[in-house]
C-alpha cells in the first residue's frame, strides 16, 4: 500500500471516531465512547446522533493534531456509509461530505463489517497481515459472521446469525444478571474468576455454517428465573460462575462453527473481528487451536483495532482508494447497507 494520506470517521452506532492513516500505519485514531447509553440498558438511536453531533468535529480535530498532520494534506476522506443506526450514520456521512466539498478532496464510502474485517491490514502494535484469501469470524453486537475473504474487494459470506449477533447475546445475558450496557467487556471481567464448567446451557443446533444466539438466551432467562425463585441471591453469589459459564458457551458455539468452516473450506489463515474479539477466552480458545494447528496462522486484533474504531474505515478506505474507488456527493448512508 503506498504512503497515502487518509482521514477515516466513523459513526454507525455509540462510538465517534476519526483516525488518520499513512500507508498501513495509523497516526491517531481518536474515539469518544457514549456513555450515556448505559442507564438504558442498550443504545438509544436519537441520543446517540445527538452526540454524534456534538462531538464530531473535536474528534476529527483531535486526531489530525494528534498526527500532526495538516488537514489540507489528507488525500481522501473515508467514512462509514452502512450498515448501522441512520441517524448515527448521517452525522458521520454528513460531516464526511462537507469536509470533502470544503477542502475539494476525494470521498469514500465505506462498509462497516468489510472495515472490521480488513482491520487486519493496520500494522501498528505489531500486528501483521493475513494473506488472501483468508477466513475472518466477524462478531460485533449486529453482526455474526463468516467471510472468506478472496481479496480486498471480493468477501464471500459462509455462514451467518439467524437471529441474535454473539455481541448481542453477550449484552442480554449480561442484563439478565443485572449488568449495565455493554455487558460483554463485564462477563469477560467477571468470568476471569469464575467455572466456566460451573453451569450448563443450551448448544444450538443449526445446520451448516449458521449460527443461533436465541435458544442459549432463553435457557439462561429460565434457569435464573428458577434459581432466583429458591436464592434471590443466587445471581450476587455465583456471579464469577455465571459470566464464565456464559462466556464459555458462546465462545464454544463460535469456535465450533469456525473449525468447521476452516475444514470445508481448507484455507489456513484466520481473522476474527468485531468488538467480541477482545474477548479473553475467545482469544485463549483460538490461542490453543493454534498451538495444536501449526499450519494455522490466526490473526486477532490489537484491542483498539477490534471494538468500532475510525482507524478499520481508513485502512479500507486506502484499499478502495488504491482500487480506484470514490464517491461523489450524491452518496447518503444507507442503514441497511447491501453486502
Ligand atoms: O464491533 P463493535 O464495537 O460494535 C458493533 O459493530 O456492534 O462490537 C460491540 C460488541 C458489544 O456487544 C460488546 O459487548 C462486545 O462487542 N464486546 C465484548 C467484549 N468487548 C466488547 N464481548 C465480550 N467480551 C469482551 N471483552
Ligand atoms: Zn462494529
Amino acid at each position: 500500500m503506498n504512503k497515502r494520506l487518509i482521514l477515516g470517521i466513523e459513526s454507525s452506532c455509540d462510538d465517534t471516531s476519526a483516525a488518520v492513516l499513512r500507508g498501513t500505519q495509523i497516526l491517531a485514531n481518536i474515539t469518544h465512547t457514549q456513555l450515556i447509553h448505559e442507564a438504558y440498558g442498550g443504545v438509544v438511536p436519537e441520543l446517540a446522533s445527538r452526540a454524534h453531533i456534538e462531538h464530531i468535529v473535536p474528534v476529527v480535530k483531535r486526531a489530525i493534531e494528534t498526527a500532526q498532520v495538516s488537514i489540507k494534506e489528507i488525500d481522501a476522506i473515508a467514512f462509514t456509509q452502512g450498515p448501522g443506526l441512520m441517524g448515527s450514520l448521517v452525522v458521520g456521512t454528513s460531516f464526511a461530505k462537507g469536509l470533502a466539498l470544503a477542502l475539494n478532496k476525494p470521498l469514500i464510502g465505506v462498509h462497516h463489517m468489510k472495515a472490521h474485517i480488513l482491520s487486519h491490514y493496520i500494522t501498528n502494535e505489531g500486528m501483521t497481515a493475513p494473506s488472501f484469501p483468508y477466513l475472518c469470524l466477524t462478531v460485533s453486537g449486529g453482526h455474526t459472521q463468516i467471510v472468506v475473504v478472496h481479496d480486498a474487494m471480493n468477501m464471500e459470506i459462509i455462514g451467518k446469525t439467524i437471529d441474535d449477533a454473539a455481541g448481542e447475546a453477550f449484552d442480554k445475558a449480561a442484563k439478565m444478571l443485572g449488568l449495565p450496557y455493554p455487558g460483554g467487556p463485564l462477563i469477560d471481567h467477571y468470568g476471569k474468576t469464575g467455572n466456566p464448567m460451573a453451569f450448563t446451557f443450551a448448544e444450538p443446533n443449526i445446520p451448516e455454517l449458521n449460527f443461533s444466539f436465541s435458544g442459549l438466551k432463553t435457557s439462561i432467562l429460565y434457569f435464573l428465573q428458577k434459581e432466583v425463585a429458591k436464592d434471590p441471591d443466587f445471581v450476587a453469589l455465583n456471579l464469577n460462575d455465571l459470566c464464565a459459564s456464559i462466556q464459555h458457551r458462546i465462545t464454544e458455539i463460535l469456535l465450533k462453527k469456525l473449525k468447521k468452516a476452516q475444514l470445508q473450506t481448507g484455507i489456513t489463515c484466520i481473522a476474527v473481528s468485531g468488538g467480541v474479539s477482545v474477548n479473553s477466552e475467545l482469544r485463549a480458545k483460538l490461542q490453543a487451536w493454534q498451538a495444536t494447528n501449526p499450519k494455522l496462522t490466526i490473526h486477532v486484533a490489537h484491542p483498539s483495532y477490534c471494538t468500532d474504531n475510525a482507524a478499520m474505515v481508513a485502512i479500507t478506505g486506502a484499499f478502495l482508494f488504491e482500487a480506484g474507488i470514490t464517491h461523489d456527493q450524491q452518496i447518503s448512508a444507507n442503514a441497511k447497507l447491501p453486502w
